[in-house]
């Protein structure tokens, strides 16, 4: 089948390189020439596992290419999809400029029929704005080209896109024609061998589905971290509660880890952009306000552990720090905790030494240089002379330190674990003060 994808960010690429690897014959269209030659090159514009191999082979194979000529795109493929950016505006709300933008252009260039498909995150009713727009156009040119627009969201979590997009849990496609349904079910039969995973739904349900299920992943983290800091001030811990509740079937062990914040690119912008819909139709979404205000707090427990560790006035202090994606197997840092933590504590005179497996380049790009961010090359390099050891990231390498390594190079040994790595007893015994969340030292300070 002949498709077209619009926006080359994660979704789209991804989405892009999946379904050229099942058979189809795609194209990528992005206004960004850069972009486009470089993956022409095979340089793949973020780090995703298993997604530069998957790109190569299929571009090489000729069912993947890529372009800036968006008239190429819509000629090309009677499935176009949109997978542009939603980025919030002042507001919080999804700014949806570049969706109507490609709305525009598919409607300015096609010829025929055209299956447009809304594959961002985009708020209820985009699909209505997206027809209008694209009726306008059309009645501009004084053309009469019939189009459908469905909405078919993407579930797939980074660092792990390829596989959830390969073996998706479920195919949410909204639409109010039941014509089109025989031309989604043949786009997605690869994906639909051993069971049917196909939800059908009319358009402002889909598009519901969406903001839902991160709205609802992101609500089990504010509520565990609100334990959490229950767990704290009542002398309990939390990662025997959160294993005592996850037992229960009902609840379930995933998704219910409690840290620093959530952060990345969905949850924190999916939330506001809910809670915007919210208001704006005049409902006050109460359990959503809160989600936000949990993690935004959440994201200022560590620097309020080493404030009461250290006082206030950090100058002088340095700080090594583990973790600056926003989570493991990325380098993404948007709305990670590591970048709230760094900024509270430049502000407060400290300096950082910091290590990321993956994500260095991407905290070059963000901070530059400064004198009070220095990143080092490995994780024991990071702990050289520094006061203390702080954790915002899980990463696997991160579990097993040698602590005698960390003991012998940091100043005091005191680690302050923003994901809950360490069994509190045995790194106190081994002479460390440990912080952590919702146990621990915390628990300690506060009675
Ligand atoms: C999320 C959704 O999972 C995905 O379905 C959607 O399409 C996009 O948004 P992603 O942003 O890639 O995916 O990351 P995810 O793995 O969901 O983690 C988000 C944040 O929550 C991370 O900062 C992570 O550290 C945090 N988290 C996750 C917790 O603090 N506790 C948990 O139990 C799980």
């Amino acid at each position: 089948m002949k498709v077209t994808v619009f926006g080359i960010g994660y979704v789209g690429l991804v989405q892009a390189a999946v379904l050229a690897e099942v058979g189809h014959d795609v194209i990528c269209i992005d206004v960004d020439e850069n972009k486009v030659e470089n993956l022409k090159k095979g340089i793949i514009p973020i780090f995703e596992p298993g997604l530069t191999p998957l790109v190569m082979q299929n571009y090489e194979a000729g069912r993947l290419k890529f372009s800036t000529d968006a008239k190429e795109g819509v000629n090309h493929g009677i499935m176009q999809f949109i997978a542009v950016g939603t980025p919030p505006d002042e507001d919080g709300s999804a700014d949806l400029k570049y969706v109507t933008a490609v709305a525009r252009t598919i409607a300015e260039h096609m010829q025929g029929h055209k299956v447009v498909i809304d594959k961002s995150t985009v708020p209820v009713g985009t699909a209505d704005r997206v027809r209008s727009v694209m009726s306008e156009t059309l009645k501009g040119r004084n053309a009469s080209v019939a189009f459908d627009v469905v909405s078919n969201p993407e579930f797939l979590k980074e660092g792990a896109a390829v596989s959830d997009c390969m073996r998706p849990e479920r195919i949410v496609v909204g639409t109010d024609n039941e014509d089109v349904v025989d031309l989604l079910r043949e786009l997605y039969e690869p994906f639909n061998r051993n069971h049917d995973r196909m939800i059908l739904m009319d358009i402002r349900s889909a598009e519901l589905t969406k903001y839902a299920a991160n709205c609802m992943l992101a609500t089990k983290i504010s509520f565990m971290n609100e334990i959490s800091n229950l767990a704290e001030l009542l002398g309990a811990d939390i990662e025997k509660v959160r294993q005592g509740i996850g037992s229960d079937s009902r609840i379930g062990y995933s998704f219910i880890y409690p840290g620093c914040g959530y952060g990345g690119s969905c949850f924190p912008k999916d939330v506001q952009a809910l809670i915007r819909t919210s208001e704006q139709i005049g409902y006050t979404p109460r359990i959503l306000q809160a989600v936000e205000a949990v993690n935004d707090d959440q994201k200022l427990k560590l620097p309020a552990f080493i404030k009461r560790h250290f006082g206030d006035d950090l100058k002088g202090k340095t700080f090594a720090l583990w973790g600056l994606a926003f989570k493991p197997n990325t380098d993404d840092m948007r709305e990670a905790s590591s970048r709230v933590l760094m900024e509270t504590l430049w502000q407060a005179g400290a300096r950082v030494q910091a290590f990321d497996p993956e994500a260095m380049d991407e905290a070059q790009r963000i901070y530059g240089s400064r004198d009070d961010l220095q990143l080092m090359g490995t994780k024991e390099a990071a702990l050289h002379n520094a006061d203390a050891l702080v954790i915002c990231t899980e990463w696997k390498n991160f579990r097993v330190p040698d602590f005698d390594v960390v003991k012998n190079a940091l100043k005091e040994p005191v680690i302050f674990d923003g994901r809950n790595l360490y069994d509190p007893e045995r790194v106190s015994k081994r002479g460390f003060v440990y912080y952590a969340i919702g146990r621990g030292a915390s628990v300690k300070l506060h009675n």
